[in-house]
């Protein structure tokens, strides 16, 4: 598929067919996430791979939406905190003024992890309004492990919607805000 084709086919699926995902496409998917660029290359985070088959239950815990559980597989991205002191140097990369940039690294990568999806044909959808508690539990979180977005991927069983987007003027200043 042209890069733009697969700008323009993702959208966020939210219905799946009850196919597994062949696992050599899912390596394809992880290997685009691995190689996202990262601040100071450090590469902050983990994907956790579920096979959602038999933990339907648990999962439903983790989202409430009936869809997402039934996608073949769900990939959640955790995000490796600050763990700077003076024995270890930081994991991630932190901004002068202490902003921590892992969440952004993490976000870069599934989004390489999303559109290559698309262009393999599977379906995907971020889902960040998930329960925390219930999500540390599922996966057997570190404490120091932050669960970032998790990603249902599977082949869609619905069809794209209009995109509503803001205009481009809107979103768009040149030279100064
Ligand atoms: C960071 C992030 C979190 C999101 N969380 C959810 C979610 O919890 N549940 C959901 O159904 N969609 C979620 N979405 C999907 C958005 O609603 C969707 O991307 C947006 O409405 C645009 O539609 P499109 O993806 O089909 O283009 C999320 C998207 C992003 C980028």
């Amino acid at each position: 598929m042209e890069f733009s084709e697969v700008i323009k086919n993702r959208y966020s699926v939210r219905s799946y067919k009850p196919v597994p995902v062949e696992d050599e496409k899912i390596k394809e998917i992880l290997e685009a996430a691995r190689l996202a660029p990262t601040a100071c290359n450090l590469q902050p985070f983990k994907f956790v791979v579920i096979h959602t088959a038999g933990k339907e239950e648990e999962l439903k815990r983790v989202y409430r939406g009936s869809w997402f559980s039934k996608a073949p597989v769900i990939i959640c991205a955790c995000a490796i905190p600050i763990a700077k002191t003076d024995a270890l140097p930081s994991k991630n990369w932190v901004r002068t003024d202490g902003n921590v940039y892992s969440f952004l690294d993490s976000a870069i990568a599934v989004d390489h992890l999303v559109l290559a999806a698309t262009d393999l044909g599977l379906g995907t959808c971020w889902v960040g309004a998930f329960d925390v508690k219930a999500a540390r539990e599922l996966l057997k979180l570190p404490d120091d492990i932050e669960p970032v977005i998790f990603i249902p991927l599977g082949y869609p069983d619905d069809k794209p919607g209009v995109k509503h987007r803001k205009p481009i003027e809107e979103l768009v200043r040149y030279e100064h805000y």
